[in-house]
């Protein structure tokens, strides 16, 4: 039986800099903003929404660039582990390309909110009890760190929205998170103009940003951007379309 990771000192997760260690305080802000999500409603809700997504997106995007491939190389199961994590993480992003469509009051919103919230929360179960265990019986804690400084250094620069059409895997996730990271970047800065400024700037800003998810869209069928994904996580131009 392995071990969680949700109830380890810092020690025994290989230190303050460890990948568990950065990886389970992320978790952690996870479940307050997702508390606040559901203490909020309006304009303010759509807030706490973004910033659940800039740091859910990033994060799982430098998972499966950095840490996923780890866990491949030094797991025997890595590959049906991973899938299984890659698979969720497919699906929060079809469900909030979705969601981010709707408005507040739109038919049907409630219920989706619903599943991206319980989608995120299995998810964080999954690696906290399933896959970062077995990472951590695999790898010393050196290792731990390492990964850990790769796996930080690519959360910084990842993109913060949801792409469901780029792999899952590398080479097409890695080749695609400078471009789409500059786009979404740019978009939580329009987005959150668009929040507060009155109109026209707040329009105008929330125009610009509308018309970026258009770019970001094209940059997610070029070349190569699907490259290393497997079937089971796999979708088409119908996804995103409309
Ligand atoms: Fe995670």
């Amino acid at each position: 039986m392995h071990r969680t990771i949700a109830d380890q000192t810092e020690a025994e997760l290989g230190g303050r800099g460890s990948v568990l260690v950065r990886q389970r305080r992320d978790h952690v802000d996870l479940d307050h903003l997702l508390e606040r999500c559901a203490a909020t409603d309006g304009d303010e809700q759509l807030g706490v929404l973004n910033r659940i997504y800039r740091l859910v997106f990033s994060h799982a995007f430098a998972e499966e660039a950095v840490l996923w491939p780890a866990l491949r190389r030094s797991v025997p199961d890595g590959e049906a582990l991973t899938l299984r994590v890659e698979q969720e993480h497919q699906e929060i992003n079809d469900l909030v390309t979705r969601l981010e469509r709707a408005r507040p009051g739109d038919p049907g919103r409630e219920a989706l909110l619903g599943e991206v919230v319980d989608l995120l929360r299995r998810d964080v179960r999954d690696e906290e009890d399933l896959l970062l265990p077995r990472l951590q019986e695999h790898l010393d804690p050196a290792a731990l760190r390492r990964l850990g400084r790769s796996w930080e250094l690519v959360r910084r620069i990842a993109p913060t929205r949801p792409h469901p059409v780029v792999s899952r895997r590398p080479p097409g996730n890695v080749l695609s998170a400078l471009p789409l990271s500059l786009v979404d970047r740019s978009r939580d800065a329009l987005d959150g103009v668009g929040r507060r400024w009155p109109r026209p700037l707040g329009g105008a800003a929330s125009a610009t940003s509308a018309a970026l998810a258009e770019v970001a869209g094209a940059i997610e069928r070029l070349p190569g951007m699907r490259r290393g994904e497997r079937p089971a996580t796999r979708r088409g131009d119908d996804a995103v379309a409309g």
